[in-house]
C-alpha cells in the first residue's frame, strides 16, 4: 500500500487484512520502524486522529513530526514545495488532515524529491478512511460479523467525512445502511436507504452511529431544539440490543443525551477511540512496507 485516501480504493480483502493486523497490534504484535519519520500536518483541528497516529507512530518507534497547520509556512510557499523541501529533510509519510475536498488528487500528480506516502486524516466532508476502519473494527468486536446487519447513521450526513467513508466500507462488508436526518442535513447516497422518522428507523438496528453536528461547515442556521427533539439519541429511544456509536467530538446533549453517554451503553465510543491506535499501526505498517 502506497497511500491510503479512501476506501473506495480498498478491496473488501484489503480492508479485512487492515483490519486482522489492527487485531493483532491490539493483541500486542511487536513492529519497529525506526528509520521512518511521519509528518503530522492538521490544516483543521483534531484531538482524536492526530494523537492516536502519533501514539501509533511512537509505539512503533518511528518518529512523528508535528506541523502546526495553523502557524504553517503555507502563507509563504504552496503545500507541495513545503511537502518536497520536508521530503529532502527525510520525511517519507505526510499524515494531513484538510478541509480542501480534493487536495490529495492534487498532491498525487506532483514529482517528489523522493518516494512519499500519503495519509487521508479526514478530507472535508467526503472522505475520512482511518475513521470508517476503526468504526469498522469496533463494529465486528461489539456485533459480530456485519454481513447483512443493520446500521442507522444519524443526523449530519451532509457535512460529515465520517459518514461517507463509513457508508463505502459497510456497503463493501454487505451490511444494510440506513441514514436518518431533517432534511437540512440530508444527502442521498447511492444503495443507501433514507428514513427521515427517528423511531422507524431505529427498529431492528445493530448499530446506531450518532454525527457530531459539525457547526463550523453550516452555511445555514439550524433549530438546535427541533435536532434535539426528534433526531437526540436518549435513554427511552435507545434500542436495548443495539451498539452505540460516534466519532467524537459529542456535542453533549445535543447527538447524545449525556445520561446515556455516561452509562455502560456510551462505553464504546471510548473503544472507537482506542481501537484508532490500533488501526493506525496496521495502516502505518501497510505503508511502511512491512518488514520492521
Ligand atoms: N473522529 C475524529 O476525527 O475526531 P477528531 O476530529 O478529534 O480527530
Amino acid at each position: 500500500m502506497n497511500n491510503l485516501i479512501d476506501i473506495k480504493s480498498l478491496s473488501a480483502d484489503e480492508i479485512n487484512d487492515l483490519i486482522y493486523l489492527a487485531a493483532d497490534f491490539k493483541q500486542g504484535r511487536f513492529a519497529h520502524y525506526s528509520e521512518k519519520h511521519c509528518a503530522l500536518m492538521f490544516f483543521e483541528n483534531s484531538t482524536r486522529t492526530k494523537f492516536s497516529f502519533e501514539c501509533a507512530i511512537n509505539k512503533l518507534g518511528a518518529h512523528p513530526y508535528i506541523f502546526d497547520g495553523s502557524k504553517s509556512l503555507t502563507s509563504k510557499e504552496e503545500l507541495f514545495d513545503t511537502i518536497n523541501n520536508l521530503c529532502a529533510l527525510g520525511i517519507d509519510t505526510f499524515i494531513i488532515r484538510t478541509g480542501e475536498e480534493n487536495l490529495f488528487g492534487e498532491l498525487l500528480k506532483r514529482k517528489y524529491f523522493k518516494n512519499v506516502h500519503f495519509i487521508n486524516a479526514g478530507q472535508g466532508k467526503t472522505s475520512h478512511p482511518t475513521q470508517a476502519l476503526l468504526d469498522y473494527l469496533t463494529m465486528i468486536e461489539t456485533a459480530g460479523n456485519m454481513r447483512g446487519k443493520k446500521v442507522v447513521i444519524i443526523g449530519d450526513i451532509k457535512y460529515s467525512s465520517v459518514a461517507k467513508s463509513n457508508i463505502e466500507l459497510l456497503s463493501k462488508a454487505g451490511a444494510q445502511v440506513i441514514t436518518c436526518a431533517p432534511a437540512y442535513f440530508r444527502e442521498d447516497i447511492k444503495g443507501v436507504c433514507f428514513e427521515e422518522n427517528l423511531n422507524k428507523a431505529l427498529i431492528g438496528a445493530d448499530i446506531v452511529m450518532c454525527l457530531r453536528i459539525q457547526n463550523e461547515r453550516l452555511s445555514e442556521a439550524i433549530n438546535r431544539d427541533d435536532f434535539i427533539k426528534n433526531y437526540q439519541i436518549n435513554i427511552d429511544n435507545f434500542p436495548s440490543k443495539a451498539v452505540l456509536m460516534h466519532p467524537g467530538p459529542v456535542n453533549r446533549d445535543v447527538e447524545i443525551q449525556s445520561k446515556l453517554l455516561d452509562s455502560s451503553i456510551g462505553k464504546t465510543i471510548l473503544k472507537q477511540a482506542q481501537n484508532g491506535v490500533y488501526v493506525k499501526m496496521a495502516v502505518l505498517e501497510k505503508i511502511f512496507g512491512g518488514g520492521g
